[in-house]
Formats: C-alpha cells, structure tokens, sequence
C-alpha cells in the first residue's frame, strides 16, 4: 500500500515548504514539488492545511497501578486517543512496585502493550529499587532498546528511591549511556506538610497544592542536579510546573550538568485555582507537581519558545471523577494524582501556543515532537519529515474550530479538565508508518499495528 500527501505545507523543526510526500513500505520514500500519482497510491489533497511529522508524548502512563487503583485507559483506548490527537509515539513509564523485579516489572508492561497498540510506542525503565538483581536486569533492559530511565523523588514507600539508590542508578546510566527521567519533589517534605494539613483539619483538594509548593519541587530539582553532577548523568526532569524549579534546573545547566526540562500542557494552561471548584470538582485538578500559580504560564512560555524547555508532554494519568478521584473525598491525599490530556496536548499546544503567537510553529514542532526523538534516540526515525523517516505524518486543519468535551473524547474517563474549551485546529488526516489511521477526528486504524521501538542509548 502506497501513499501520496499532495500540496500541504510541510513544517518541521527546522523547515517550512510546499511540497508532496509519498510514502511506501511504512516510510517516506519521495519528497518533490510535484509527484506524480503512482497506480494504486492513495491520493490525500493536504492543500490548506500543515503536515506536520507524527507528534510524540514523552511522559504518559497507560497501565498504572497506583494510589490504590489502576488508570482508566488501556493500550487499545489511549493509542486511538493518542492518534486523534495527533500524537503518533507514545513513552509510557514502567512503574513497578518495589517488591516487584526489574525485569519482571518490564514484562508486566510489554504484556498491557503486546498486540494492543494502534501506535508505536517505547518506555522509560523505572527504577523503584536499586539492588544488585536489579542493576544486571536494567543492563539486559538496556540492550533490549529501552535507552532511559525513570526514578521518583517522590511517592514515599511507593515508587520513591534513597539517596543511595539515586545515586547508584546515576552511576549505571552513566555508564551505559542511558538519560535518567525524574519525578523532582523532596518526598519529606511532601509527608511532613500532608500530615500537618490534615492534623488542622485542611483536607479538600484545594490543599493538594499547599502540601507541595514550587520549592518543594526546586528542592526536588537542586537534588537530582548534585547528584547528577557529581555523576555525570545526563538527567531529564519530567513535569516541570514553576519558575522557582526552572531557575534550579538552568543554574544547574550553567555550570555544565547535563539536563533537558520537559514541561506538561496542563501546567501551560490551567492553575491552581482550578483545585479550588466547589463540590469536589476540585479533585479533577489534583496532580503532582500541583497546578501553580498563573504567574508561572509566562515563565513556562517564554522556556519553551527561547530553548530552556524542551519538550511539552502530558503524564496522561487517567482516573475517573465518580468512581476513582472520591477515594480521597475526605483526605486530599488519596485523591488519585492525574490529570488526563493525551488528547489535547498537540490541538491545546497549537491553540493557546501558536495561534496566540506564544510559539512559532518550529518551535512547536521541536517541543510536541522533534526534541522528545532527539532525545530518546528515536531521531530521525521519528520526529521527523525526510526520506527514510516512519511515514508518521499529521496532516493539520488549521480552519477546524471544534470544543473540547468529555461527551466526545476517545480518552477512557470520564471528565475533561478542558470541558467546553475551544480549539482552533485539529489533525484532519494522521498516518501511522504510512496507513491511515485517523480521518476528519475518527480513529480509523489498526489495533495491534503499533510497535514496541528499540532504541539506542547515546547519552554517555
Ligand atoms: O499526578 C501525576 N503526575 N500522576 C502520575 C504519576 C506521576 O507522578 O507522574
Ligand atoms: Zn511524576
Ligand atoms: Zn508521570
């Protein structure tokens, strides 16, 4: 099966032209000016409209034991979500429960993803442990293509490692070239502030946010640049909420650490008063970091469109409002943590980025999609429109106006957190390795069609 994309206006990190594209045997075969229709192609007019290279959500869990309960999405739902969106590669964390071998942890999650996946998709390796069983494991994970890491520095007793632990992890991937992701907030504090809002009777979900204030986070991120520092650990701090952890992420850079900041489309756009609606409806909101103040979206801005911040994901996290978010009804502190977006990050990101000219559209390009393949060793595979590149492609309307709702998501939860908000834009055609996979919004593709990515570890 052959493809040709006629007449859109190609934008990738770096170029902007008008240009067909024809895509055989899963990838880009043939970029030119004009190509001719070969017998049997299916022809897509893209004229009007952006091709932009398939889009990449570098923080997402999919199965998550945690809390208490499991995240609402399966392979099969999050992937159709995923493609609706426009997102083509998916990093979903390996989260393991401490008791759990490294290697046993790692089957678990191939085996939710195995044959479930309308998109490809690869993982970052938790470590929840650090021992010697588990060090020999993580080196076969390696070289099995899982080139990164991932460590919380908070969750006490659950995914949380020691300093011990950190610091050994450091040193493996250090010397097996792989990038460490990290969860960055000082778990003591966290505990030690819980237990003091609950003793005075502060236990809605407005407090989630007073239990974990921006420098509790810059303390999470002081901590892991020494430690990475005195390791030589290339180190990528997920979810970056606020200037406070910024300023320490880019002083730590300044003195030659290696580090990439991502940042999460719901910090961008959404704020802690959110936490504060009445009825409990609060709860929607309650993820770690916590919404911030609105002082901190221009920051965020600002980071990605000058280069500071590299990436805008979504720690898709999906726990229903019902059923799930009530466990903590009475104490904020059981609230499942999470705040679904896997749809709405590209559409949101173009939205309030883009068109409010807050980000050009390379620079869009690099934070959705390119910077995550550089990155994680997927570039230019992924990431990328050049020939020999995965005929992952997002053909974008511009012209769509359309709003978002919980009504007519593909995601499996039942709320939105951007319920009744308006796009500008929408992916009207997405590819997957060259098959169509999404037509005018609907999922059209394959289940089982995506494909677990090896990757190469480069970051030594
Ligand atoms: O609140 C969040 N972020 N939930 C998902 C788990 C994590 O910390 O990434
Ligand atoms: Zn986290
Ligand atoms: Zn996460």
């Amino acid at each position: 099966m052959s493809l040709l994309i006629k007449g859109g206006e190609i934008v990738t990190g770096t170029e902007h032209y008008i240009a067909d594209i024809y895509c055989e045997h899963e990838r880009i075969t043939h970029i030119d000016r004009y190509i001719e229709a070969p017998a049997g192609a299916e022809v897509i007019n893209a004229s009007g409209k952006y091709v932009f290279p398939g889009f990449i959500d570098p923080h997402v869990h999919i199965y998550l034991p945690f809390m208490g309960t499991f995240s609402k999405d399966t392979y099969e739902t999050a992937s159709k979500a995923a493609l609706v969106g426009g997102t083509t590669t998916l990093i979903e964390m390996v989260c393991p429960s401490r008791e759990m071998s490294a290697a046993q942890g790692f089957r678990l999650w191939q085996e939710q993803a195995a044959g479930k996946s309308a998109c490809d998709y690869t993982f970052h390796m938790g470590v929840t442990r650090f021992d010697d069983e588990n060090a020999s494991q993580l080196r076969e994970i390696v070289a099995a293509g899982i080139s990164s890491f991932k460590i919380f520095l908070a969750y006490k007793g659950a995914f949380g490692i020691d300093d011990a632990e950190l610091y050994q992890t450091l040193k493996l991937a250090k010397e097996l070239g792989v990038i460490v992701t990290a969860h960055c907030e000082n778990e003591t504090l966290v505990a030690e502030r819980q237990k003091e809002l609950l003793a005075t009777g502060k236990t809605g979900p407005e407090q989630h946010h007073e239990s974990r204030p921006p420098r509790v986070e810059a303390e999470g991120v002081h901590h892991l640049m020494t430690f990475a520092e005195l390791t030589g650990a290339h180190v990528y701090i997920v979810h970056l909420s606020c200037d406070e952890a910024l300023r320490e992420a880019l002083a730590a850079r300044h003195r030659g650490v290696n580090v990439w900041i991502e940042t999460l489309i719901q910090y961008l756009v959404l704020d802690k008063t959110d936490t504060e609606r009445p009825e409990f409806e609060g709860s929607k909101f309650v993820m770690s970091p916590p919404l911030r103040d609105k002082s901190n979206q221009p920051v965020l801005w600002n980071g990605l469109s000058s280069g500071e911040i590299q990436t805008v994901a979504t720690d898709h996290a999906p726990f229903d409002f019902k059923t799930q978010k009530p466990m903590g009804r009475d104490d904020f502190t059981k609230i499942p943590n999470g705040i679904p977006s896997l749809e709405d990050r590209v559409n949101l990101l173009y939205t309030h980025g883009v068109k409010a000219g807050r980000l050009d559209l390379h620079t869009f390009v690099n934070v959705a999609s390119t910077n995550a393949a550089k990155t994680f060793g997927l570039f230019p595979r992924k990431g990328a429109i050049q020939i020999g590149a995965d005929a992952d492609l997002v053909i974008y309307d511009p012209e769509y106006r359309g709003t978002i709702s919980a009504k007519t998501q593909t995601m499996n939860v039942d709320y939105s957190a951007f319920e009744g908000w308006e796009i500008e834009g929408r992916p009207s055609v997405v590819t997957v390795r060259g098959e169509v996979a999404v037509r005018e919004g609907k999922f059209v593709g394959t289940i089982g069609r995506g494909k677990l990515l090896a990757r190469e570890a480069t970051h030594s």
